[in-house]
């Protein structure tokens, strides 16, 4: 991993503008899931390093722009660019990353570069529609699923799919695999919102609900409420700052009804159906990833 991010900075070291450079000093690196995935699916050269380090630029590009877009103050444990610096400079910081990251991706076969621009497009669609759907109340678990398939899979796919093409595998079950992963990797950032402190997180809890978006616990809880009465408090609840009772309210029946045990189980389900379409040989590291993720808790 300490190669991917070497390569990262040196993708970016020619910015010449000492700002965007102390703006980007101010970040550290995540985890990196995208890449341990790529990492292990492709061999360990040169290419599939700059491959993870494009990967993650756009990663991190993604971020600064989702921060802009939720209101985010913390990310990766520290105040978020858009605190430190203004939404205009994260943003365009996003826009330089994102630059960089297609530069390189020039080195690339076509296949790679096109799948990838491709991710950026849709994760960009997936943005827009999460702000879409959070403009209302949304109660429709069928739109919740397209979005975190753009907003989140989308590039976690194509990067299993850039993976197995580096490694002259058969991509299709590859780009399942990513697929399921992203899209289980998402209901468990959203369920992580609702479960965890803000000390573990790295970033601030119980916000999707406050900025109206109703994530996988809070459509269950929905479907689950016995009373029309009990429905509409949660819809009144939703956008807004809440109260301690309030928190504590969604909270309770959210255990009352088993939201989070149902979502894990949601989760679970599409992880499981993950390694389908593989059809080269077994790849245990696979199913390790997918495992642990699951089981994170941040
Ligand atoms: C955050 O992705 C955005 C989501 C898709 C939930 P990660 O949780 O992979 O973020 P980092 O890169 O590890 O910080
Ligand atoms: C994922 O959504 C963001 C991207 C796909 C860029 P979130 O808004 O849930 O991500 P976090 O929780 O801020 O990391
Ligand atoms: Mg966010
Ligand atoms: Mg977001
Ligand atoms: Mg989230």
């Amino acid at each position: 991993m300490q190669d991917v991010i070497t390569t990262m900075r040196e993708m970016i070291q020619d910015f010449h503008n000492p700002f965007l450079n102390q703006m980007f000093d101010q970040i550290t690196h995540g985890k990196m899931l995208r890449s341990s995935m790529v990492l292990s699916i492709a061999p360990h050269n040169q290419m599939t390093i700059k491959l993870c380090a494009i990967i993650e630029l756009i990663q991190l590009a993604s971020l600064l722009h989702d921060d802009v877009i939720d209101e985010s103050a913390i990310r990766r444990g520290k105040p978020s660019l858009n605190v430190q610096f203004g939404n205009k400079n994260a943003i365009m910081l996003g826009d330089a990353l994102y630059a960089k990251a297609f530069f390189h991706l020039t080195s690339f076969p076509q296949e790679i570069a096109q799948s990838l621009s491709g991710a950026v497009c849709k994760l960009s669609n997936g943005e827009i529609y999460d702000v879409f759907l959070s403009q209302g109340f949304n109660a429709s678990k069928e739109q919740y699923f397209l979005m975190i398939e753009e907003k989140t899979a989308s590039l976690i796919a194509s990067s299993a799919e850039c993976a197995a093409i580096l490694a002259g595998l058969e991509s299709e079950g590859y780009l399942h695999y990513g697929k399921c992963l992203g899209i289980a990797f998402q209901i468990i950032d959203d369920i992580l919102d609702i479960t965890q402190s803000q000390e573990v997180l790295g970033k601030p809890s119980m916000q999707d609900f406050k900025e109206g978006k109703t994530t996988l616990p809070y459509l269950l809880l929905y479907e689950n409420l016995p009373s029309l009465e009990a429905k509409e408090k949660l819809q009144n609840l939703c956008g807004k700052e809440l109260s301690l009772d309030e928190k504590q309210w969604i909270l309770d029946s959210m255990d009352q009804y088993q939201c989070i045990k149902q979502s894990q189980h949601l989760a679970q389900e599409i992880a499981k159906d993950s390694l389908s379409k593989l059809t080269s040989s077994y790849n245990p590291k696979l199913k390790e990833i997918i495992n642990s993720m699951i089981q994170r808790s941040f």
